[in-house]
Protein backbone atom coordinates (compact mmCIF):
# COMPACT_ATOMS: atom_id res chain seq x y z
CA UNK A 1 0.00 0.00 0.00
CA UNK A 2 1.05 3.79 -0.59
CA UNK A 3 3.46 5.53 1.81
CA UNK A 4 1.12 7.84 4.18
CA UNK A 5 2.69 10.55 6.28
CA UNK A 6 0.65 10.78 9.70
CA UNK A 7 0.99 14.22 11.87
CA UNK A 8 0.76 13.76 15.40
CA UNK A 9 -1.03 16.62 17.01
CA UNK A 10 0.80 16.03 19.79
CA UNK A 11 3.44 18.13 18.66
CA UNK A 12 1.09 21.14 17.41
CA UNK A 13 0.65 23.93 19.52
CA UNK A 14 -2.83 23.83 20.86
CA UNK A 15 -3.68 27.46 21.16
CA UNK A 16 -3.69 27.23 17.56
CA UNK A 17 -5.00 23.63 16.65
CA UNK A 18 -7.00 24.33 13.72
CA UNK A 19 -4.48 26.71 12.08
CA UNK A 20 -1.62 24.50 12.49
CA UNK A 21 -3.65 21.48 10.80
CA UNK A 22 -4.74 23.54 8.01
CA UNK A 23 -0.99 24.39 7.44
CA UNK A 24 -0.53 20.70 6.16
CA UNK A 25 -3.58 19.26 5.80
CA UNK A 26 -3.07 19.23 2.00
CA UNK A 27 0.14 17.35 2.42
CA UNK A 28 -0.61 14.63 4.66
CA UNK A 29 -2.64 11.56 4.50
CA UNK A 30 -4.42 10.43 8.19
CA UNK A 31 -4.02 13.03 11.07
CA UNK A 32 -2.76 11.19 13.97
CA UNK A 33 -4.89 11.77 17.25
CA UNK A 34 -2.75 10.98 20.45
CA UNK A 35 -5.60 9.85 23.56
CA UNK A 36 -3.87 9.51 26.93
CA UNK A 37 -5.63 9.24 30.23
CA UNK A 38 -3.36 9.95 32.88
CA UNK A 39 -3.64 5.74 33.78
CA UNK A 40 -2.32 3.89 30.61
CA UNK A 41 0.25 6.85 30.07
CA UNK A 42 1.08 9.00 33.18
CA UNK A 43 0.28 11.61 30.61
CA UNK A 44 -3.10 13.59 29.68
CA UNK A 45 -3.84 15.29 26.50
CA UNK A 46 -7.26 15.53 25.22
CA UNK A 47 -10.59 14.09 24.36
CA UNK A 48 -13.97 14.05 22.40
CA UNK A 49 -14.74 17.38 22.55
CA UNK A 50 -11.22 19.05 20.91
CA UNK A 51 -12.05 15.85 18.67
CA UNK A 52 -15.19 17.23 17.23
CA UNK A 53 -13.66 20.68 17.22
CA UNK A 54 -11.11 19.86 14.79
CA UNK A 55 -13.42 17.76 12.94
CA UNK A 56 -15.58 20.97 12.02
CA UNK A 57 -12.64 21.95 10.62
CA UNK A 58 -10.95 19.10 7.98
CA UNK A 59 -12.18 16.11 6.19
CA UNK A 60 -8.40 14.33 7.13
CA UNK A 61 -8.85 10.67 8.78
CA UNK A 62 -8.21 10.59 12.41
CA UNK A 63 -6.33 8.28 12.79
CA UNK A 64 -6.73 7.47 17.29
CA UNK A 65 -3.84 6.28 19.26
CA UNK A 66 -5.81 4.83 21.76
CA UNK A 67 -3.11 5.28 25.02
CA UNK A 68 -5.46 4.86 27.48
CA UNK A 69 -7.05 1.48 30.01
CA UNK A 70 -10.55 1.35 28.88
CA UNK A 71 -11.12 2.05 24.59
CA UNK A 72 -13.57 0.17 24.24
CA UNK A 73 -16.24 2.72 26.15
CA UNK A 74 -14.20 5.32 24.01
CA UNK A 75 -15.56 4.17 20.99
CA UNK A 76 -18.94 5.35 20.27
CA UNK A 77 -18.11 9.17 21.40
CA UNK A 78 -15.34 8.96 19.46
CA UNK A 79 -16.80 8.16 16.16
CA UNK A 80 -19.85 10.74 16.63
CA UNK A 81 -16.64 12.81 17.50
CA UNK A 82 -15.02 12.25 13.61
CA UNK A 83 -12.58 9.57 14.78
CA UNK A 84 -12.34 6.72 11.26
CA UNK A 85 -10.19 4.77 13.08
CA UNK A 86 -9.19 3.56 16.37
CA UNK A 87 -5.57 1.85 17.89
CA UNK A 88 -5.90 -0.15 20.98
CA UNK A 89 -3.06 -1.29 22.79
CA UNK A 90 -2.17 -4.99 22.95
CA UNK A 91 -1.42 -4.44 26.55
CA UNK A 92 -4.77 -3.48 27.55
CA UNK A 93 -7.00 -6.18 25.21
CA UNK A 94 -4.06 -9.26 25.19
CA UNK A 95 -7.12 -11.18 23.46
CA UNK A 96 -8.63 -7.90 21.03
CA UNK A 97 -10.93 -9.71 19.07
CA UNK A 98 -13.86 -7.73 21.54
CA UNK A 99 -12.58 -4.64 21.19
CA UNK A 100 -12.16 -5.39 17.46
CA UNK A 101 -15.52 -6.37 17.29
CA UNK A 102 -16.86 -3.30 19.38
CA UNK A 103 -15.02 -0.29 17.23
CA UNK A 104 -16.64 -1.96 13.60
CA UNK A 105 -20.26 -2.13 15.15
CA UNK A 106 -19.47 1.54 16.21
CA UNK A 107 -18.53 2.43 12.84
CA UNK A 108 -14.68 2.71 13.36
CA UNK A 109 -11.78 1.35 11.30
CA UNK A 110 -9.48 -1.17 13.95
CA UNK A 111 -5.76 -1.04 14.58
CA UNK A 112 -3.24 -2.31 17.37
CA UNK A 113 -0.85 -1.29 18.93
CA UNK A 114 2.58 -2.93 20.31
CA UNK A 115 4.94 -0.64 22.59
CA UNK A 116 8.40 -1.27 22.41
CA UNK A 117 8.22 -4.23 25.33
CA UNK A 118 5.67 -6.01 23.85
CA UNK A 119 6.91 -9.02 21.37
CA UNK A 120 5.20 -8.96 17.58
CA UNK A 121 4.15 -12.52 18.26
CA UNK A 122 1.48 -11.77 21.00
CA UNK A 123 -0.35 -9.81 17.82
CA UNK A 124 0.42 -11.86 14.89
CA UNK A 125 -2.87 -14.19 16.16
CA UNK A 126 -4.83 -10.89 15.54
CA UNK A 127 -3.54 -9.19 12.30
CA UNK A 128 -6.29 -9.97 10.17
CA UNK A 129 -8.58 -8.23 12.83
CA UNK A 130 -6.31 -5.03 11.65
CA UNK A 131 -6.72 -2.40 9.50
CA UNK A 132 -3.55 -1.10 10.55
CA UNK A 133 -0.83 -2.54 12.97
CA UNK A 134 0.73 0.47 14.70
CA UNK A 135 4.79 -0.17 16.25
CA UNK A 136 5.46 1.89 19.08
CA UNK A 137 9.68 3.25 18.68
CA UNK A 138 8.96 4.85 21.75
CA UNK A 139 7.34 4.20 25.34
CA UNK A 140 4.38 6.28 24.81
CA UNK A 141 3.31 9.03 27.20
CA UNK A 142 4.73 12.28 25.10
CA UNK A 143 6.32 13.34 22.44
CA UNK A 144 9.83 14.26 21.27
CA UNK A 145 11.42 11.72 22.28
CA UNK A 146 14.44 9.46 20.36
CA UNK A 147 13.48 6.61 17.98
CA UNK A 148 14.60 2.93 19.15
CA UNK A 149 15.75 1.25 16.12
CA UNK A 150 15.55 -1.89 18.40
CA UNK A 151 11.53 -1.88 17.07
CA UNK A 152 12.43 -2.20 14.04
CA UNK A 153 13.00 -6.54 13.69
CA UNK A 154 8.99 -5.71 14.65
CA UNK A 155 8.31 -4.29 11.64
CA UNK A 156 9.84 -6.61 9.93
CA UNK A 157 7.93 -9.66 11.16
CA UNK A 158 4.87 -7.64 10.84
CA UNK A 159 5.47 -6.65 6.84
CA UNK A 160 6.23 -10.76 6.55
CA UNK A 161 2.93 -11.71 8.05
CA UNK A 162 0.93 -9.34 6.23
CA UNK A 163 2.63 -9.80 2.34
CA UNK A 164 2.52 -13.78 2.96
CA UNK A 165 -0.98 -13.62 4.07
CA UNK A 166 -2.11 -11.20 1.18
CA UNK A 167 -4.13 -9.62 4.07
CA UNK A 168 -4.89 -5.41 3.57
CA UNK A 169 -3.08 -3.65 6.70
CA UNK A 170 -0.90 -0.85 6.78
CA UNK A 171 2.23 -0.93 9.05
CA UNK A 172 2.80 2.35 11.07
CA UNK A 173 5.65 3.48 12.94
CA UNK A 174 4.85 5.72 15.80
CA UNK A 175 7.62 8.08 17.81
CA UNK A 176 10.71 9.79 17.39
CA UNK A 177 10.16 9.42 14.00
CA UNK A 178 12.84 11.91 11.44
CA UNK A 179 13.46 11.93 8.06
CA UNK A 180 16.78 9.80 8.94
CA UNK A 181 14.81 6.94 10.44
CA UNK A 182 11.71 7.23 8.46
CA UNK A 183 14.07 5.36 5.61
CA UNK A 184 15.11 2.87 7.78
CA UNK A 185 11.12 1.95 8.99
CA UNK A 186 10.65 1.93 5.02
CA UNK A 187 13.14 -0.56 4.57
CA UNK A 188 11.79 -2.54 7.25
CA UNK A 189 8.12 -2.28 6.08
CA UNK A 190 6.21 0.23 7.69
CA UNK A 191 4.32 2.69 5.31
CA UNK A 192 2.40 4.78 7.29
CA UNK A 193 4.79 7.51 9.37
CA UNK A 194 3.51 9.44 12.16
CA UNK A 195 5.61 12.12 13.08
CA UNK A 196 4.99 15.22 15.84
CA UNK A 197 7.99 17.20 16.74
CA UNK A 198 9.39 16.62 13.30
CA UNK A 199 6.32 18.07 11.60
CA UNK A 200 5.09 20.96 14.02
CA UNK A 201 8.40 21.27 15.78
CA UNK A 202 10.04 22.26 12.46
CA UNK A 203 9.89 26.41 11.53
CA UNK A 204 8.47 25.21 8.33
CA UNK A 205 6.01 22.07 8.94
CA UNK A 206 4.83 22.01 4.82
CA UNK A 207 8.99 21.44 4.12
CA UNK A 208 9.22 18.80 6.67
CA UNK A 209 6.03 17.15 5.74
CA UNK A 210 8.16 17.14 1.79
CA UNK A 211 11.57 15.92 3.35
CA UNK A 212 9.34 12.76 4.90
CA UNK A 213 7.66 11.81 2.31
CA UNK A 214 11.12 11.92 0.08
CA UNK A 215 12.91 10.13 2.65
CA UNK A 216 10.05 6.88 2.35
CA UNK A 217 8.93 7.35 -0.83
CA UNK A 218 13.00 7.65 -2.52
C1 LIG B 1 3.76 9.17 21.93
C2 LIG B 1 2.72 9.40 20.85
C3 LIG B 1 3.31 9.80 19.55
C4 LIG B 1 3.99 11.15 19.60
C5 LIG B 1 4.88 11.33 18.41
O1 LIG B 1 3.11 8.76 23.09
O2 LIG B 1 2.00 8.21 20.63
O3 LIG B 1 2.31 9.80 18.54
O4 LIG B 1 3.06 12.20 19.60
O5 LIG B 1 5.59 12.50 18.60
P1 LIG B 1 7.13 12.61 18.19
O6 LIG B 1 7.15 12.52 16.69
O7 LIG B 1 7.51 13.92 18.73
O8 LIG B 1 7.84 11.44 18.84
ZN1 LIG C 1 0.72 8.10 18.83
Amino acid sequence: MANKIAPSILGADFAHLADEVARVAAHVDFLHVDVMDGHFVPNLSFGMPVIAALRATTDLEFDCHLMVTNPISLFEPLHAAGANLVTVHLEVHPDPRRAAAAARAAGLRFGLVLNPATPFGALAPFAELCDLILVMSVVPGFGGQAFMPEVLPKVEAARKLVDSTGIRVDIEIDGGITPENARQARDAGANVFVAGTAIFGSADPVAAVERLRGAVDG
